[in-house]
């Protein structure tokens, strides 16, 4: 079972900081065969979702991630975004990737009551952002080698 837990930069643990940036590495730059700088300085400004797993040797383990990002710090977005959402591949299929991307986006309608919501998709889960209520906003473009969409949540919709 996921325990999530909302951090900021500066209530994450040195531990907490460590399995978040090991996951995401894992995920999108060694699993997604990308080698751009994932450790990008947008960190210390967001807000970050933990989903916590216990392992089957009894050891909790970082499962599923994802951060909240400030208006006009990501691409100059003019809306906060939710980024960097990723599952361990050991997990996927589960239902886990919803169960986090539904946690950071309830955070986020937290932090900015009221907002409409971007993010940077990559373009195999279109559908998926869809079925959580985003509509595509531009055309598909590569950043680092991936396909990827903009996509928006206009405030007040129930995914
Ligand atoms: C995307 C990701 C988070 C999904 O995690 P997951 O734990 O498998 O997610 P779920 O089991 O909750 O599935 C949620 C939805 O994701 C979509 N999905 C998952 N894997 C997919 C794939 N390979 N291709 C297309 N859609 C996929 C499906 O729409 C699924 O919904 P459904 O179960 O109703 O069909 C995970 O595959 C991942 O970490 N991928 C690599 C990182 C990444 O691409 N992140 C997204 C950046 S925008």
């Amino acid at each position: 079972m996921l325990v999530f837990e909302r951090k900021t930069f500066s209530t994450m643990s040195a531990t907490d900081i460590y399995a978040v940036l090991q996951l995401r590495q894992d995920i999108f730059v060694v699993e997604q065969k990308c080698p751009f700088r994932e450790i990008d300085d947008i960190d210390q400004v967001s807000h970050h979702v933990l989903g916590w797993e216990q392992g089957v040797d009894g050891r909790k383990f970082l499962a599923a991630y994802c951060r909240i990002i400030p208006v006009y710090v990501f691409h100059n977005f003019p809306d906060p975004a939710v980024g960097r959402l990723c599952t361990a591949a050991s997990v996927r299929q589960k239902g886990y990737g919803r169960l986090i991307f539904n946690e950071g986006v309830k955070y986020l309608e937290e932090l900015y009551p009221g907002s409409t919501i971007r993010i940077q998709a990559q373009q195999y889960l279109e559908r998926f952002y869809q079925s959580c209520g985003f509509k595509t906003i531009s055309e598909p473009y590569d950043e680092d080698g991936i396909q990827h969409i903009d996509m928006l949540r206009p405030a007040g919709t129930t995914a």
